[in-house]
C-alpha cells in the first residue's frame, strides 16, 4: 500500500449521489432518466427492479457483496469500483442484447481511453495496454409477461482499487496503472454520457467500430465453454456484424462462437485469461 501514500484519497471523488448528479446535469446527460444510488448492496442486478424508468434507468453502487460476472463467476465488487446496471428497451431479443452490450462497451473504451490506452477484448471486457482487465460487463434479459421487453446491461468499473485477490492476476485498475487518484464521479458521469452517445446512435455503424476495437482479430483464440473446457482453437479471422466471434480452427473449419457461450483466451500468449 505503500505506493500510493503520496494520493490521499479525496472524498469528493469518491462515488456519492450528489456529486453525480451535479456531474449529470453539468455534462448534460440527459441519456439518464432516473437514478437509484445505494451505498452498498448484494448487486445491482437485485435492484432495478426498483426503477421506473425501463430505457436509461440507472442503478450505482459503491460496493456490492454478491457482485455477478459472466459465465456464472463471481464480480469481486469492494469499495474502489464503479458497479452499475442500467436498463435499456431490447427491440429483436438475444442479436440486441449482444448488439447492445457491444456498444456499450464502445462506450466505456471512450471514456476509459481519456485516462489510460485501452482496447476491447472480445466480447466486452475492457483491458489496458499492458493486458489487465479494468472492466467487464454482463447484460441480463429482462422480462414482462413472458415478453423480452428490456436488458439489463451491468458493468463493473477498477477505478480506484489498489489491490486484488491473489486469483486475479490479470486484473488492475486505473489507480494502479495512473497512480492516481481518480474522481469515481466524474468518471461515471462520463461513461454515461460515451454509453449514451453509442446507444443512441446508430447501431451497425458501431459495430463496425467495436470490430475495429477488439483486440483478439487476427490473433491465436482459444474459445472455452463456461465449464473451462477448451471446445476450439485457431485463430480469430473477424468479429461478425451481430458481435460474434469467427475462428478458423487449425483443421481449416470456421466457427463462429457466441459471447453467452464462451470465453476466449490467447491474447499475449496462452497464458492471458
Ligand atoms: C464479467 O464477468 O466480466 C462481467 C462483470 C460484470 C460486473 C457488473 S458490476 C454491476 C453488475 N452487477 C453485478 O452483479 N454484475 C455486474
Amino acid at each position: 500500500m505503500t505506493e500510493f501514500n503520496d494520493k490521499i484519497a479525496n472524498k469528493d471523488f469518491v462515488l456519492n449521489e450528489n456529486k453525480i448528479k451535479e456531474y449529470i446535469n453539468s455534462m448534460n446527460v440527459d441519456f439518464v432518466k432516473e437514478l437509484i444510488f445505494l451505498d452498498e448492496t448484494t448487486s445491482t442486478f437485485d435492484e432495478t427492479n426498483a426503477l421506473t424508468c425501463k430505457n436509461g434507468g440507472v442503478v450505482c453502487t459503491r460496493k456490492q457483496t454478491g457482485g455477478r460476472g459472466r459465465l456464472g463467476r463471481k464480480w469481486i465488487s469492494e469499495n474502489g469500483g464503479i458497479y452499475f446496471s442500467i436498463l435499456l428497451s431490447a427491440k429483436d431479443g438475444c442479436d440486441n442484447l449482444q448488439k447492445i452490450t457491444s456498444v456499450c462497451a464502445l462506450g466505456v473504451l471512450e471514456a476509459l481511453k481519456k485516462y489510460t490506452p485501452c482496447k476491447i477484448k472480445w466480447p466486452n471486457d475492457i483491458i489496458s495496454d499492458n493486458g489487465k482487465k479494468l472492466c467487464g460487463i454482463l447484460t441480463k434479459l429482462k422480462t414482462e409477461n413472458d415478453m423480452i421487453s428490456y436488458l439489463d446491461v451491468g458493468i463493473g468499473i477498477n477505478a480506484n482499487m489498489t489491490e486484488f485477490p491473489s486469483e486475479l492476476k490479470y486484473a488492475s485498475s486505473l489507480r494502479i496503472i495512473l497512480k492516481e487518484y481518480i474522481d469515481e464521479n466524474r468518471l461515471f458521469t462520463e461513461v454515461l454520457d460515451k454509453i449514451g452517445k453509442y446507444v443512441q446512435g446508430n447501431i451497425d455503424d458501431s459495430m463496425k467500430l467495436y470490430a475495429k476495437e477488439c483486440i483478439n482479430v487476427g490473433r491465436a483464440v482459444r474459445a472455452l465453454n463456461p465449464n473451462g473446457e477448451e471446445k476450439y482453437k485457431g485463430i480469430c479471422t473477424k468479429i461478425n456484424d451481430d458481435g460474434s466471434l469467427k475462428i478458423k480452427t487449425y483443421s481449416g473449419k470456421e466457427i463462429d462462437v457466441c459471447s453467452g457461450e464462451f470465453s476466449v483466451r490467447g491474447i499475449y500468449g496462452e497464458d492471458y485469461v
